[in-house]
């Protein structure tokens, strides 16, 4: 895994977005895995930056959602379908056909499961997947223990996470879905490229846990480490308890250009 420090949000919004721009104009119809959450959105700001420079055409890109919230109504302005179609979709003037996701208020939850996880694959594959961390170390929403080889499938959340995540239900945790269909850690292992962002001091526990502690699913980021092609881009304050920073600084100093993320 190759973890790069940046000094902020923003640098690390750039690196990305930089490293999918070079992504689809290699591939224009790209797959991209997309997360939800605070910490991507200084990427979707910088690729859209790009698209309206007219330095990427990004018209063909195909956009794939890692998970979602069970039991919302349909349209529902915080289900993360409504979350990447307004913070990823629309801002990059794609179509709602480029987009993929599990569908959250189906009836039969896990053929919706099977469904999307197959359909992933049909699709050829995501080619990079970019991926948040929650507090607990979770990706998607694989909380801690989910198996490392777990496909799509409903979770139910922790305790933490709904906390964590009720500040976009206005505070409420009584509103947060206590279940999710998120990707599996083996169905996000099979994507080409996974690239994790964390930002802030919140994140530095996960992130040295992540990095530097043993494969275990009781930290579900951890299984990166079994990636050949996993980069974990943090900021100051995300890399505080990372053992090794400056040998992460000095081989990323030294790295030939050429080889992008
Ligand atoms: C949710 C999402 C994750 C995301 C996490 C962290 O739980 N399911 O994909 O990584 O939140 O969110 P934030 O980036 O806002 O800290």
């Amino acid at each position: 895994m190759e973890v790069v420090i940046v000094p902020d949000a923003k640098a690390g919004g750039e690196l990305i977005a930089e490293a999918v721009a070079q992504l689809l104009r290699r591939k224009p119809d790209a797959l991209l895995g997309v997360a939800t959450g605070s910490t991507p959105l200084p990427v979707y700001e910088a690729l859209t930056a790009k698209v309206r420079a007219g330095e990427l055409d990004a018209s063909a890109a195909r956009i794939a959602q890692l998970d979602e919230y069970v039991g919302l109504p349909a349209g529902h302005p915080e289900s993360y379908r409504a979350t990447v179609l307004r913070e990823v979709v629309e801002p990059l003037g794609l179509g709602p056909g480029s987009f993929m996701g599990p569908d959250g208020s189906a009836e039969d939850v896990q053929a919706a499961c099977a469904a999307y996880d197959a359909a992933l694959a049909s699709a050829g594959g995501v080619d990079l997947q970019l991926l948040g961390i929650g507090t607990d170390g979770h990706i998607g929403f694989n909380e801690p223990c989910s198996s490392l080889a777990s496909r799509t499938r409903i979770k139910t959340l922790t305790e933490q996470t709904i906390k964590d995540n009720a500040r976009f239900f206005d505070g409420d945790v009584g509103q947060v879905p206590r279940h999710v269909i998120t990707q599996g850690i083996g169905t996000i292992l099979e994507a080409r490229h996974l690239v994790l962002l964390a930002t802030g001091e919140g994140k530095a526990d996960a992130v040295a846990a992540t990095v530097e502690g043993p494969v275990a699913a009781v930290v579900p980021a951890s299984a990166l480490q079994r990636h050949p092609h996993a980069t974990v881009v943090v900021d100051e304050a995300a890399a505080s308890k990372l053992k090794l920073a400056d040998y992460f600084r000095h081989t990323y100093t030294n790295k030939p250009e050429w080889q992008g993320l």
